[in-house]
């Protein structure tokens, strides 16, 4: 299956992308919410410290698929799509694009304002302080709030547009759902 995506598909890159990252956000939202549930004992770290380094390597792959998105193109939008539906579509996708970099951004500001202890990479690479180090409360309750309300906040955009794929394929049954799944060729529909 070719990398690049063309006229009528999406390539095997962005598609391997779309879907290892829509796993781990699923898995790390999991994570997230359970863990600030747990009685805070010293047995919760490595769980933080996990969702820490998932989060990071969330943030990574985000920064990865932009670049390759600058090199690659966009299959079309389906010829009958109204233009108002197409700059709605795009408009969404730069938000999601959006909160793929500012969830885990939010986090790591969280992080970096309690000022708890050094934040490793999967232990491995120590991640710079985004506040220059020091705890700070005031701070340290805004980034709380922004990493959850921007958590929520992807939840509704993924949703919705999750809600519209499934739209395109079950209502106006055309291959713009089929075209992004794995391993599936799309048959050729008349494209703008
Ligand atoms: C796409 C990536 C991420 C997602 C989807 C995510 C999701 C979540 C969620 C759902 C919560 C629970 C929020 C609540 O109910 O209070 C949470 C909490 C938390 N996240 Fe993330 N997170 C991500 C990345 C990160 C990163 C990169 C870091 C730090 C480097 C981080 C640090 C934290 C911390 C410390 C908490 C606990 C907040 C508290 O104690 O109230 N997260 N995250
Ligand atoms: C965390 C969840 C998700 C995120 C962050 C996400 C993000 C994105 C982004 C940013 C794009 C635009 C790709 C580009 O132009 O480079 C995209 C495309 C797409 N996504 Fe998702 N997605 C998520 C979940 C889903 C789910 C659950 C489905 C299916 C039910 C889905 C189906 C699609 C389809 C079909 C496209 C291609 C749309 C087109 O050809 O215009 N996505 N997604």
């Amino acid at each position: 299956m070719p990398l690049k995506s063309d006229a009528n598909r999406w390539g095997s890159l962005a598609k391997l992308f779309h879907w290892t990252i829509v796993l781990l956000i699923l898995a790390q939202g999991v994570i997230g919410l359970v863990m600030v549930e747990l009685p805070k004992k010293p047995n919760i770290i490595p769980i933080y410290t996990f969702h820490k380094s998932l989060g990071l390597t969330i943030l990574a792959l985000a920064i990865l698929r932009l670049t390759w998105r600058l090199f690659d193109r966009r299959p079309a939008e389906p010829a009958a799509m109204p233009r108002w539906q197409v700059l709605g579509a795009r408009g969404g996708h730069a938000l999601l694009y959006g909160l793929l970099f500012a969830v885990p951004l939010s986090g790591w500001w969280f992080d970096s304002a309690s000022s708890l202890r050094p934040l490793y990479w999967w232990g491995l690479v120590k991640m710079p302080s985004l506040t220059g180090g020091g705890a700070d409360k005031a701070l340290k309750e805004l980034a709380q709030e922004t990493h959850e309300t921007l958590f929520w906040l992807l939840v509704l955009v993924a949703a919705g547009h999750a809600a519209m794929a499934l739209a395109h394929h079950f209502y106006n049954r055309d291959d713009v759902l089929r075209r992004m799944l794995p391993g599936r060729r799309a048959s050729a529909t008349p494209t703008r």
